[in-house]
């Protein structure tokens, strides 16, 4: 049988897959022909392409991701843009802590894209820690990236302060998570998924944690839900003195929250947005070297671009 890679983009296309260039590509050099009809099946039931490759392209990498972790998507992508160009601001080498690491692709690609960056990276899932750690070894960066089993609803002793803190925690309402795409419900780690009754306990429990390990000046780098954005944003300002920005795609959906902590007992004119408001300008550049790089040849034109929107609040 001859199978061309256009043959199996057309295929996912017409099944109204997504990154369709992309994921054949994947498909075409990973599966041995013989598995293809049994691998395109999979997908066709939501299996995601990058598990099934044993492959993901992210941010100029290639990790690896298993049924143990969720698969990053572009909205992770472009939370680890954020994060290097907030780290890019910080003297020295900056110490960043990750909450809910999973694959370890937002703590790997940290490490790799900033050189001098050192970062501790926490899961609550073994299962996620190992694949954390045999991505932290494959790209390198495994003398930067320190991992830690630890519930992050629990306090974390002997660690920080740090400059930076970053969480994709799970932020799926429990009622909510059977209704989403079988990618999500069926074949991704419930754990990774599910934030509890109101889809915001782990995010509550990341911004305490936030506000006890975070140095004075440090900042907060937060993907949400767009619908959960205003909560957050009150979450965020009632854990301390905080200058909160989201920053939304070109549909308006907010995504990606940074909040720079002044301190638990500080007067909210102690808040300062310093250099990140110049510093929000520079995300066309960001959002188009991350579409460059994320998708290898993925047709884009249904990942809104990250532009600013500014809601300031600081307290
Ligand atoms: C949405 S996934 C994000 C994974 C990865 N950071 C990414 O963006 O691709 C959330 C991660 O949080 C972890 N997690 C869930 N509950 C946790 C908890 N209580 N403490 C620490 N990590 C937790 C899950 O195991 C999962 O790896």
């Amino acid at each position: 049988m001859h199978v061309t890679v256009r043959d199996i983009q057309r295929r996912l296309s017409v099944a109204g897959h997504e990154y369709s260039a992309g994921y054949a590509s994947l498909l075409y050099e990973r599966i041995p022909i013989q598995e293809l009809e049994s691998a395109l099946r999979a997908v066709d039931q939501g299996y995601p392409v990058p598990v099934l490759a044993g492959l993901l392209p992210f941010l100029g990498l290639d990790l690896k991701v298993t049924e143990n972790v969720l698969m990053p998507g572009p909205e992770t992508a472009a939370l680890t843009r954020t994060t290097l160009v907030v780290l890019a601001e910080i003297e020295g080498s900056p110490s960043v802590l990750e909450i809910g690491t999973g694959s370890g692709a937002i703590a790997v690609s940290l490490a790799h894209h900033h050189r001098s960056a050192r970062i501790t990276a926490t899961d609550i899932s073994p299962g996620a820690l190992e694949i954390a750690q045999v991505n932290a070894q494959k790209v390198g960066v495994s003398d930067r990236v320190r991992l830690i089993r630890h519930d992050c609803r629990e306090h974390l002793d002997r660690v920080g302060p740090f400059d930076v803190v970053v969480s994709n925690p799970p932020y799926v309402a429990t009622n909510d998570v059977a209704k989403l795409p079988p990618q999500w419900s069926m074949f991704t780690p419930r754990i990774a998924v599910d934030g509890g009754g109101d889809g915001l306990s782990l995010i509550r429990a990341v911004v305490r944690q936030a506000a006890q390990l975070l140095r004075a000046g440090g900042y907060l780098v937060l993907e949400c839900d767009d619908g959960q954005r205003a909560t957050v944003e009150e979450i965020i300002a009632e854990s301390g003195s905080w200058a909160v920005r989201s920053l939304c795609g070109r549909a308006g959906e907010g995504r990606v929250i940074v909040a720079r902590f002044a301190g638990v007992d500080v007067g909210k004119d102690s808040v300062e947005w310093g250099n990140l408001d110049s510093l929000m300008g520079s995300f066309a550049t960001v959002e188009s070297v991350y579409h460059d790089e994320l998708t290898h040849g993925v047709p884009l034109s249904h990942i809104p671009p990250w532009s600013e929107r500014t809601t300031p609040r600081a307290r």
